[in-house]
C-alpha cells in the first residue's frame, strides 16, 4: 500500500495531498520512501534549526534518555533549570514556564492575563497562535475560527496599524498579543515602529504586551528574539518551534512582576520542561551559539534576499520577512502551484496563504545550500504562468 493511502486509512485532520513520506534527514536534506532528495527549505515549518540528524541534538536526545527522561513537576531537574537560566540570559527575562507546544504556551500566556483582573485581548488581524481553542480565540484568521465558535469571548482584531491601535487600547485591556512577524500568514512584516508604539501604548494603559515568537525566535530573524531589534521589553514572551530543535517544548518567559500573576496550582502540565526536551534544548541553543547560527540565519538571509531581487521575476511582487524567514508575494493565487511544482523538483517550500510562499531553512545552510535553491526555485516558479488557483 502506497503511504498516502496509509495516511488515508489511518490519520484524519491534515489533508494528504501532495504528501510524501519522509524517512531520513541530514542537514538541509530529506529522503523519502522511494529514495528521492528533498532540499528542506521550510525545516518542520521552522523547527529543525540545526537541520535534520545534527549530531549535537541526537546525542543530546540519546544521552539524557538514557539518563532519566521524565519527573513530573514534583521534581527539578538539571537540565530543566539549566534551560530556565539559558532562556533568561538570552531573553533578559526574570522567571520560565515550560510547556510542549506552541498553542500550549499562548494558553498560559492568557491565562496569566486573566489574572490582571481584566479580561479584554486585542490582537491583530491575519495573525496566528495556535489550535486550542483559546489560542485559536485570538488567532486572525477567520476560517480557523468560526467553525468552532463559541471560543472564549471578547477578543478584538486589529489592522497592524498604530491608530488601529490607539483607538481600541484602553484601561480594560488585558493584553495585547502579537506576533513580530505573522509568520503563517507569509512572514508578514508589522509596519516600522508598530513595536515601539505597541509597548508604549500597553505600558500607558496597564496591559500586557505578550510577544509570540514562536515562528521567529531563537535565531531564526538574524536575531535571538526578533523584538531586541526593536529595543523593547516585552511582559511575556512564547516560544517553541525552534528552541527544541525538533523535540517538542514550549517555553513561556515572563519579564518583571508579571511572573507573580500565576501562583503554585494555577496552571501546569504533565510534561512541560521534562529532562528529555529541556536537555535537547540546552543542546540546541547551545549549539545555535556556539556556531553563531543567528550570524548565519542573517547572512544567508542576506543572500537569499539578493538572490530574489536579481531574478526579477515579474511574478514577485515582494519579500518580506527577515533572516531565515521570508516571505514572497506572488502576483495570483499561485502559491499552490509553485510548492507543488517545487515538491516535484525536490525543494520544499510552503505556501503559506493563496498567493504567499514562505521559506524557513534550518539555520544551519550554507552558501551551497541557497545556490541549490536558485537552481530549483526559478523552474517552480514556472508554475505561476500555467496556474490559476
Ligand atoms: C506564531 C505562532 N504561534 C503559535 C503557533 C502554534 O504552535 P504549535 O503548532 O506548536 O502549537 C505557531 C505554529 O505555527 C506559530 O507560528
Amino acid at each position: 500500500m502506497s503511504g498516502q493511502q496509509r495516511f488515508r486509512d489511518a490519520m484524519f485532520s491534515y489533508a494528504p495531498t501532495p504528501l510524501r513520506v519522509l524517512v531520513r534527514g541530514e542537514g538541509a536534506r530529506v529522503w523519502d520512501d522511494q529514495g528521492t532528495e528533498y532540499l528542506d527549505f521550510l525545516a518542520g515549518i521552522a523547527v529543525n534549526a540545526l537541520g535534520h540528524a545534527h549530531p549535537v541534538f541526537v546525542e543530546a536526545v540519546s544521552r539524557q534518555a538514557g539518563r532519566i527522561a521524565h519527573v513530573s513537576n514534583y521534581f527539578a531537574s538539571e537540565p530543566q533549570l539549566e534551560l530556565a537560566e539559558r532562556l533568561k540570559r538570552l531573553t533578559g527575562g526574570d522567571a520560565v514556564f515550560f510547556g510542549n507546544s506552541g498553542t500550549e504556551v499562548i494558553e498560559a500566556a492568557i491565562k496569566v492575563s486573566r489574572r490582571t483582573g481584566r479580561t479584554r485581548i486585542l490582537t491583530l488581524e491575519k495573525s496566528f497562535h495556535g489550535r486550542s481553542t483559546g489560542a485559536l480565540a485570538i488567532t486572525g484568521k477567520d476560517s480557523y475560527r468560526t467553525p468552532f465558535e463559541p471560543l472564549i469571548p471578547g477578543p478584538e482584531f486589529l489592522p497592524s496599524t498604530v491608530e488601529a491601535l490607539e483607538n481600541a487600547i484602553g484601561p480594560d485591556v488585558a493584553a495585547l498579543v502579537l506576533e513580530p512577524i505573522k509568520g503563517e500568514a507569509g512572514a508578514l512584516d508589522l509596519p516600522e515602529g508598530y513595536l515601539a508604539a505597541a509597548r508604549a501604548l500597553t505600558a500607558k494603559h496597564g496591559a500586557l504586551l505578550i510577544l509570540d515568537e514562536i515562528q521567529t525566535g531563537a535565531g531564526r530573524t538574524g536575531d535571538w528574539f526578533a523584538f531586541q531589534r526593536d529595543g523593547i521589553v516585552p511582559d511575556l514572551l512564547a516560544l517553541a518551534k525552534g528552541i527544541g530543535g525538533g523535540f517538542p517544548i514550549g517555553a513561556l518567559v515572563a519579564f518583571g512582576p508579571v511572573k507573580d500573576l500565576l501562583q503554585p496550582g494555577d496552571h501546569g502540565t504533565t510534561f512541560g520542561g521534562n529532562p528529555l526536551a529541556t536537555a535537547t534544548a540546552n543542546a540546541v541553543l547551545g549549539e545555535i551559539e556556539r556556531a553563531d547560527l543567528v550570524g548565519n540565519a542573517r547572512a544567508m538571509g542576506e543572500l537569499i534576499r539578493a538572490g530574489l531581487a536579481a531574478l526579477d521575476h515579474p511574478a514577485i511582487t515582494d519579500v518580506s520577512g527577515r533572516g531565515l524567514l521570508v516571505g514572497i508575494g506572488l502576483d495570483g493565487p499561485h502559491a499552490g502551484a509553485v510548492a507543488t511544482r517545487a515538491l516535484e523538483l525536490g525543494l520544499i517550500v510552503n505556501a503559506a496563504a493563496e498567493d504567499r510562499i514562505r521559506l524557513a531553512p534550518p539555520l544551519t545552510i550554507t552558501a551551497a545550500d541557497v545556490d541549490r535553491f536558485f537552481d530549483l526555485f526559478p523552474q517552480a516558479l514556472a508554475a505561476t504562468e500555467s496556474s490559476d488557483s
